[in-house]
């Protein structure tokens, strides 16, 4: 990760970013279609036909001179110059610095800061080094958003022992203070949401030929080593035999990779409260013998998004300190057709002692997260219960490619976790979970059946899931994040690939809990 600090009057640096706050244009009488245009060859800076776009916020005191007046005079010349995310960038071989970004800012608050953040990396990647200019009187979520910005778009996957692209050149960002004591918290918090970000963005791009259910485990054991406060405890094919995980099993039971269960949990002196979350730990989803056709199977390794980021979560939560006791459930399998894969039809006995039809061997996610799910309750006992998964195509058909969908039949829990994901800049939508639609569920040879086809996909998958949560009933979130996990492109914080959809959001939630 990029160095990011907290700098008081910077001198000698490659390049400045100014930010820049979007004008409200004045309301105008309604003689014509919109604005006039400048006539030919005028300035727009002259005559009334210019009107400022963009206001430069004031920063630190010893910004070189003139700087702020050659800035505002290239702001008429510029589309929507404060807008959040918008880089305008100047050459000035002549000059220091010798390049100028202007960086929109919108409304300055957190999540514009954070956009600004990512488009000044992305502006300037061919850098060394960035310094960016903090307003005067900026509170410290300005900190933590271009902090989060920088360091989620400055990430880049590189496959352990790959000769992968060359990482950007940019190596430091400077953040230019009158004073850096208000903002050293905000700082160190930006930099554990980050980290915990980018360890589930690693773990979920990796290739699955790496990652196998063992390798992910080992991962977790590597990452929680020598931290006071952090256990894990790994389960193996026997001992998950011993103790009836026939959800896992069964999942796993076609892979020569055997499953496991990782319980990771962050117990800090103290806390009374404890969460649990479970995650779908699938480190790659063939569909099992319902084989997937090959669009549909080429990007599943990612099909551990949801396991990733539990794990993340608890590893950011102790790199937090956070005064809640927290627990990472991740059942992890690997979906493959075989002689020793489950079948469709075949019937699978969870944890809890619920059984499953599984007529489709590709809903297999539910059926691991039901074997987690039943040991939370029984095992775990704890105060909130939730779970994340890359369940269910049907998210994005009824969401889009940005938005988890959230399901929860207790609106203050719902209510809390959508807060949270707004907050962290991740889109969540609230989804219902009708009762009267239980009825798909009903099979004639187990207890459940675990791939309805009444449409709905995702609000089944949720409803399935929901017969599993005991007592915790309303005190569960699902949220399926199928479709957010992945980013088809960069855009803005996320890069190409794995975006460890949830980590933000769990970190900011559990920051709340008491
Ligand atoms: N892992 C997939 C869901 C998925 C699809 C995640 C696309 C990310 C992108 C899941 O295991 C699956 O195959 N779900 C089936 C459920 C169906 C068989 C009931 C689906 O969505 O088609
Ligand atoms: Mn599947
Ligand atoms: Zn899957």
């Amino acid at each position: 990760m990029l160095s990011i600090r907290l700098v008081v009057d910077p001198t000698g640096f490659d390049t400045l970013a100014l930010p820049v706050a979007p004008v409200e244009a004045p309301d105008r009488p309604t003689d014509g279609p919109g604005r006039a245009e400048p006539a030919p060859g005028a300035s727009p800076a002259s005559g009334d036909t210019a009107e400022p776009t963009g206001r430069l916020l004031p920063t630190y005191p010893g910004l070189p001179a003139g700087l702020a007046n050659e800035a505002t005079a290239l702001l008429p010349y510029l589309d929507q110059p404060g807008s959040a995310g918008a880089v305008h960038r100047s050459i000035r071989p002549q000059s220091t610095p010798t390049r100028l970004l202007l960086a929109g800012v919108g409304a300055g608050d957190e999540a514009g800061w954070r956009s600004a953040g990512a488009a000044v990396v992305r502006a300037g990647t061919r850098e060394s080094s960035i310094t960016i200019a903090i307003p005067l009187d900026a509170d410290p979520g300005v900190v933590r958003g271009v902090a989060e910005g920088v360091w989620l778009a400055s990430y880049r996957y590189r496959m352990p022992g790959a000769n992968g692209a060359e990482p950007p050149a940019l190596a430091e960002v400077l953040l230019a203070v009158a004073d850096p004591e208000p903002y050293r918290a905000a700082l160190d918090t930006a930099r554990a949401v980050a980290e915990a970000t980018r360890f589930a963005r690693d773990l979920t791009n990796t290739p699955s030929s790496l990652k196998t259910p063992a390798w992910f485990a080992d991962r977790v054991v590597e990452a929680a080593a020598g931290r006071p406060g952090l256990t894990v405890e790994v389960r193996e094919p026997d001992r998950l035999a011993a103790e009836g995980f026939g959800g896992i099993l069964a999942v796993g039971g076609g892979s020569a990779q055997g499953p496991r269960l990782v319980e990771l949990s962050w117990r800090p002196e103290g806390a009374d409260r404890h969460v649990v979350l479970v995650g779908k730990g699938i480190t790659f989803d063939t569909g099992g013998i319902s084989i997937k056709p090959r669009d549909g199977m080429k990007l599943m390794r990612k099909d551990m998004g949801g396991a990733a980021a539990v794990v993340a979560a608890v590893l950011g939560a102790a790199a937090l300190d956070l005064p809640v006791r927290v627990t990472a459930l991740a059942p992890l399998a690997e979906n493959m057709p075989s002689g020793s894969a489950y079948r469709p039809g075949d019937v699978v006995r969870h944890y809890n002692g619920l059984t499953s039809e599984s007529t489709n061997t590709d809903a297999e996610g539910r059926l691991v997260l039901a074997d987690a799910l039943g040991y939370a309750v029984r095992h775990l006992a704890p105060d909130l219960l939730v779970d994340l998964a890359t369940l269910t195509g049907a998210n994005a058909v009824a969401l889009g490619k940005r938005t988890a969908a959230l399901y929860s039949d207790t609106d203050e829990l719902a209510e809390a976790v959508l807060a949270a994901a707004g907050a962290a800049g991740e889109r969540a939508w609230r989804m219902p979970l009708p009762t009267d639609y239980a009825e798909y569920l009903g099979s004639d040879i187990a207890d459940l059946y675990s791939a309805p086809t009444q449409g709905a996909g995702s609000v089944l998958a949720a409803l399935y899931l929901r017969e599993f949560t005991g007592d915790l009933r309303d005190r569960w979130v699902h949220v399926d994040m199928s479709a957010p996990s992945w980013a088809d492109g960069n855009d803005g914080e996320l890069v190409k690939g794995a975006t460890g959809w949830g980590v933000r959001t769990l970190l900011r939630w559990l920051a709340t809990q008491p």
